[in-house]
């Protein structure tokens, strides 16, 4: 039998998706023959303290690590860490992310240099180092990507890049890395409530809602799902995939012109025979 993919690296695990998925990784642990073991790091350290004794509370075993994924050492450290305290990884879940409004005008370098260290450069440092265990686990990799990877988005240049190269980064790992059995994947999350998604706050909550087909937020719980699905056994015939998970935004693109036209499609056309 497959081993369970129970050691698992999660980024920016302080709040937010990476927050719910250690939770769900915790809670699928406690349906197994074996308790989740998790390496949780983020920048936020008190907050990071918190949801590790949280998860652990729930039983998992649980190292903690602050640190700043801007910082090229970091992966490293992280990864070092995994290994001294479970013996390997099966699993690396690169989700930490930071984001910056504003024209692309106007975007100052260091703003630029930062997004794409914590979301691009961070996930490929930590494909690095993750490699030689992740070869040895036949494990796999899931990256939180965006909505904004798949289309230029007002106010949002920077991210929108980063993100974009991040899916094409999880695609060629793919390529790469199949012939060792290791899995390579992303998620694209719509607007979910989180600490990142309240920092919008010149767009009102409402507009987010009402542009996918839904109407609905996502909830972080909604991503931890897909990404637990894309680390567990029935996502084995799946690699350099994206999952749209978005509420359907991605398809309102004709539904929105057509607002903006104010044409009601659905409206019975009175000119037909
Ligand atoms: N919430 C949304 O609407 C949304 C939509 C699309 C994509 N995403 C992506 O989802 C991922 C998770 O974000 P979230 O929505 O849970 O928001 P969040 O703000 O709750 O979580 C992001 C986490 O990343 C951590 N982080 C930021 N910079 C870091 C750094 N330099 N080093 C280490 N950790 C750092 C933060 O401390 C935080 O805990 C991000 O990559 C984000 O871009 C979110």
């Amino acid at each position: 039998m497959e081993r369970e993919v129970v050691r698992v690296i999660i980024t920016g695990a302080a709040s937010g998706i990476g927050r719910a998925v250690a939770e769900r990784l915790t809670r699928d642990g406690q349906l197994s023959a074996e308790p989740a073991e998790l390496v949780l790091t983020d920048v936020q350290e008190q907050a990071l303290e918190s949801v590790g004794d949280y998860v652990r509370g729930l039983g998992a075993h649980v190292a903690t690590l602050a640190a700043d994924l801007a910082d090229p050492d970091s992966p490293r450290a992280v990864t070092a860490m995994a290994s001294a305290v479970f013996g390997g990884l099966d699993a690396l879940v690169s989700n930490a992310g930071v984001i910056q409004f504003g024209p692309l005008s106007q975007l100052a370098i260091s703003d630029w240099d930062r997004i794409l260290a914590v979301n691009t450069r961070a996930t490929f440092l930590l494909a690095q180092a993750t490699y030689p265990l992740l070869r040895e686990s036949r494990g796999s990799v899931v990256a939180t990507a965006s909505l904004a990877a798949h289309h230029p988005t007002p106010s949002l240049g920077g991210y929108a890049v980063s993100k974009a190269a991040l899916r094409m980064l999880v695609q060629q790992l793919a390529l790469e890395w199949g012939s060792d059995g290791i899995r390579v994947n992303s998620v694209s999350p719509g607007s979910t409530r989180t600490a990142i998604a309240g920092d919008q706050k010149d767009h009102p909550s409402d507009d987010r809602i009402a542009t996918n087909p839904l109407h609905i937020y996502s909830e972080p719980s909604d991503q931890a799902g897909v990404i637990a699905f894309l680390l567990g056994p029935d996502a084995r015939f799946i690699t350099g995939a994206d999952i749209l998970v978005d509420g359907g935004s991605n398809v309102q693109l004709m539904a929105l012109r057509a607002a903006a036209t104010q044409v009601d499609h659905y409206a019975v056309d009175s000119r037909r025979p």
